[in-house]
């Protein structure tokens, strides 16, 4: 008995991120897992419609994985209950992957821009993985990738290195040793708690699609528009999805 899991990366956003070789493993898989949760319909639509534009193969069967509720922001050991959530997915999605998967059938999961940046479906699908299923990544355009292609910039600095971090660990301020740090996750506006000085930004918020916000220029000067513009969008969105890069000038 073997199942195969494909772990697709479909990029940041903008249907034009999804490879080729994303494309052909669209249309290799019977059945789409789709991982459903509070507020994110959208971002489930979006994946039928990656489907529906680059599927030429047929129909196929999808299955929703409902996820468990993620307790940590105020749970007192922030490891740990990543951990249990980690767990209940695995066990919640290797039943139904084992159930819904026939012998030598393919399942996908159409995963948020490149499958190895803060995606935990990676990390749970090599949990879940046995003797009789196995697994491949195909790479996908990250947030930061869409991030520097869109400010027309280049990620690092000549021979420097990058620091990419989610904006909880920014509360100290930036790092000594590293002076371009990229920020994801930020749940509120770390960016607008550091001291300025010499820090230069460039900010985006759904890049890649029709909703695609970008601000760029000294922290000092551009802070409070940024805290407005997204402040705006998240309100008449409901959610927010941004992505920004700090540079020290030294
Ligand atoms: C769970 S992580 C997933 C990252 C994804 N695997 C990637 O490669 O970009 C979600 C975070 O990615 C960033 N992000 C993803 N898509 C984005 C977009 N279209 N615009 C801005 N930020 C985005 C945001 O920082 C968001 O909080």
């Amino acid at each position: 008995m073997m199942r195969e899991l494909l772990l697709i990366g479909i990029g940041a956003g903008d249907p034009d991120h999804v490879t080729i070789q994303a494309v052909a493993a669209i249309n290799r898989f019977d059945v789409l897992f789709l991982v459903t949760k509070d507020g994110t319909d959208e971002l489930v639509a979006l994946r039928r419609a990656i489907v529906a534009r680059h599927r030429t193969t047929g129909p196929y069967r999808a299955v929703e994985l409902a996820d468990p509720p993620r307790p940590w922001r105020d749970a007192p050991d922030y490891r740990a209950a990543v951990a249990h959530w980690r767990e209940q997915r695995r066990d919640v999605w290797g039943a139904e992957v084992r159930s819904e998967l026939a012998d030598g059938q393919t399942g996908a999961f159409l995963v948020w821009g490149d499958p190895s940046l803060y995606e935990s479906t990676l990390a749970v699908v090599a949990e879940l993985a046995d003797d009789t299923i196995t697994y491949d990544v195909i790479p996908g355009v990250s947030a930061v990738h869409a991030l520097t292609a869109r400010h027309r910039i280049p990620l690092n600095r000549v021979g420097r290195p990058v620091l990419i971090t989610p904006a909880r660990l920014l509360a100290g301020g930036l790092p000594d040793d590293v002076d371009d740090v990229v920020v994801m996750l930020d749940a509120g506006t770390a960016f607008a708690t550091l001291p300025p000085d010499g820090l230069t930004i460039y900010w985006g918020a759904f890049l890649g699609t029709e909703d695609e916000l970008l601000i760029a220029g000294p922290l000092g000067e551009v802070a409070g528009e940024i805290v407005r513009v997204r402040t705006e969008a998240k309100q008449r969105k409901g959610w927010m999805f941004d992505t920004y890069l700090l540079r020290r000038e030294r």
